[in-house]
């Protein structure tokens, strides 16, 4: 059985029907949500209870697909969550996970929106697909679309690509367009490419249904603590879709029996791209776009999120809270995360190891809390960052004396 599904309008609450290819709503311009009938689904897991190790699939009864024989999949999702003893104590919290994307096939969490959205693609019947990426998204949307069988076109921020992101797209065989400007506009670009040419499917996060692959990550990790759900979940923001989604999908198994409350969802901004941590601070309904963002972590070099309203919604309507911190900050985090859990990720991900260190500082989370971080990306991605912050290696002659001298 499939539950029915529909976009929703966020801002007006109207609906349409999913077998129109919308991006937003069509009446007021507000993004779009892909709601479920979701007692349906509750009806469902009566009959047919969830079972097998996690992975997205494995929760295909919340996704939207109509035609499971066009699923395309490089068996996304199942990321470990590692329990992480040894930096709990030395940030001095009770109970601390890392929630490990990297381990996804193209190394980040984008996969588990693309096997969604791609999967979308090919029910819409489109030949090509295309995004704006700061390049995580096109290293996976490449991925996908190759599986697919469709032509990928790909817009990135021209030199402000991490090199294992580039690489992949390169090796995928996705056509990359290096924009001389920022993400921002070259997201404002592709939009209107896709909205313009019918025959182009934009799978950027503004798609509501790239997020209903994401939310499968609050299923895991709900999923492997026996449905217990987490205090908080600290997520690293840039587009701002995934701590959207992964609220949604705390809300929908909270809808449909399965746990009992939603986490404080908490999302990390860097310091030179906070536009939603003023907002959140501040108290304001709708956030100032930041005109030249500038950070290390590159994923999250963003200065106007598209999906701003739904982080912001998903901040407040489950009591969570933002924070931003410096570049230092995310690389000292990155070091830790590395050296005391072996866990190696890019800096985006590393901003919520470093956002919460300062948030049980200033006592806005509680240090009796069980948290969970949101490690979004591989260590793998960015190796020309890893090679500025780390010592050079000793070099010494083939003889064993020098070797003795220099450990
Ligand atoms: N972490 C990593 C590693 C990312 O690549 C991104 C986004 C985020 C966090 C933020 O997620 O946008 O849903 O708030 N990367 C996008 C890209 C923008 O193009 O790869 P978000």
């Amino acid at each position: 059985m499939m539950a029915d599904f529909w976009y929703q309008c966020i801002e007006c609450s109207r609906k349409f029907d999913p077998s129109r290819r919308l991006y937003t709503c069509p009446d007021c311009g507000g993004l779009l949500e892909i709601e479920f009938d979701l007692s349906a689904i509750a009806e469902e897991l009566g009959k047919h209870p969830l079972k097998g190790p996690p992975s997205v699939w494995k929760y295909g009864v919340f996704l939207p697909v109509r035609d499971r024989s066009k699923i395309v999949t490089l068996r996304e999702g199942g990321t470990p969550l590692y329990r992480c003893q040894r930096l709990a104590e030395r940030l001095g919290v009770r109970e601390l996970y890392v929630k490990y994307e990297g381990a996804n096939p193209t190394g980040s969490f984008k996969d588990r929106g693309m096997t969604v959205g791609v999967t979308r693609a090919l029910e819409y019947g489109v030949s090509t697909v295309a995004c704006a990426s700061t390049g995580n998204t096109s290293a996976s949307l490449a991925a996908y679309a190759s599986k697919a069988g469709l032509r990928c076109l790909v817009l990135l921020p021209k030199g402000k690509v991490a090199l294992g992101k580039l690489v992949q797209a390169m090796i995928y065989g996705a056509e990359i367009i290096a924009i001389e400007g920022n993400f921002d506009q070259a997201l404002q670009l592709v939009e209107r490419l896709c909205r313009e040419r019918g025959d182009i499917y934009l799978l950027n996060s503004v798609n509501p249904f790239r997020p209903q692959g994401q939310k499968t990550i609050g299923f895991e990790i709900a999923d492997e603590l026996g449905w217990e759900v987490p205090d908080r979940v600290v997520v690293p923001m840039g587009n701002c879709a995934n701590i959207w989604a992964i609220y949604k999908g705390f809300y929908e198994l909270r809808e449909v029996g399965l746990t009992g409350r939603i986490p404080r969802m908490t999302g990390i901004q860097a310091e030179g791209a906070k536009p939603i941590v003023e907002a959140i601070k501040k108290g304001l309904e709708r956030f100032v776009p930041v005109p030249n963002p500038e950070t290390i972590a590159t994923a999250i070099r963003i200065g106007n999120p598209v999906n701003g309203p739904k982080a912001i919604r998903a901040i407040r309507r489950s009591g969570g809270t933002a924070e931003s911190v410096t570049d230092e900050e995310i690389i000292e985090a990155q070091k830790l995360l590395a050296r005391v859990e072996g866990i190696g990720v890019e800096p985006a991900s590393a901003a919520t190891v470093a956002g919460l260190k300062k948030l049980l500082e200033s006592g806005e989370v509680g240090r009796d809390e069980r948290v969970v971080c949101v490690a979004t990306g591989n260590v793998l991605k960015d190796p020309d960052e890893v090679v500025r912050i780390s010592g050079r290696a000793k070099e010494v002659p083939a003889d064993y004396e020098k070797l003795l001298q220099v450990i």
